[in-house]
């Protein structure tokens, strides 16, 4: 039987006030990993938070903490997420010169190495190297921004990720970021995809719509 799908709700869609009990509440409302998104303003046009803040949320929920990197270059913040708590850590190809090097980096820190494909990036610049890497997420929208309008043209990008881990033979997570909705989440899932954030589509209503939302999304 299938694994049951990863939700990963996104902080960016949360109070930002209230940052410690909103990573607690969707703990406690069956999230199984928080995902964190980090910006700098340079790579994508938007600023979130840095690893401090991340540092202070560690505490708040034991599920493991999905940083993606929205930074370049990134190379030389890897490691002070990781010493705030970081557990997977991952990165834009686009974000620096070296992607195989910065992946080592990740893993020699102790951390899961993760890439992210932007909607126009091709899933071959990962071909080489499968066995360097733990999480693959594939971007449904151009990030920077939550609430977006999920890019169907993703889904065959899923499915060609999908062949290239099964072909592996390894179990990496195929995780899916924005606009991830009760109604885009099978779409995904039936793509391949094993992990979904999801801002908006947890965050709506507040706290006490959050286990409701969570499940939605499992379908
Ligand atoms: C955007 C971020 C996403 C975003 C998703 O750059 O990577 O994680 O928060 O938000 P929704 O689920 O609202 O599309
Ligand atoms: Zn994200």
């Amino acid at each position: 039987m299938a694994k049951p799908v990863i939700i990963a709700p996104s902080i960016l869609a949360s109070d930002f006030a209230k940052l410690g009990e909103e990573v607690a509440a969707i703990e406690a409302a069956g999230a199984d990993w928080v995902h964190v998104d980090v910006m700098d303003g340079h790579f994508v046009p938007n600023i979130t938070l840095g690893p401090d803040i991340v540092k202070a949320l560690r505490p708040h929920a034991k599920i493991p903490f999905d940083v993606h990197l929205m930074i370049s270059p990134a190379d030389p913040y890897l490691e002070a997420f990781r010493a705030a708590g970081a557990d997977y850590i991952s990165v834009h190809p686009e974000a620096g010169p070296h992607l195989n090097r910065t992946l080592k980096q990740i893993r020699k820190l102790g951390a899961k190495a993760g890439v992210v494909f932007n909607p126009s990036t091709d899933p071959s610049v990962i071909q080489w190297m499968m066995d360097e890497i733990d999480l693959i997420l594939v971007m449904s929208i151009n990030p920077g921004f939550g609430g977006q309008t999920f890019m169907h043209s993703q889904l065959r990008k899923i499915e060609a990720l999908r062949k290239m881990i099964d072909a592996e033979g390894r179990d990496i997570p195929l995780e899916v970021d924005g606009g991830v909705t009760p109604e885009t989440a099978p779409l995904c899932i039936a793509a391949g995809a094993t992990a979904l954030v999801a801002g908006t589509a947890v965050f709506r209503g507040g706290p006490e719509r959050y286990a409701a939302n969570i499940s939605a999304l499992r379908g």
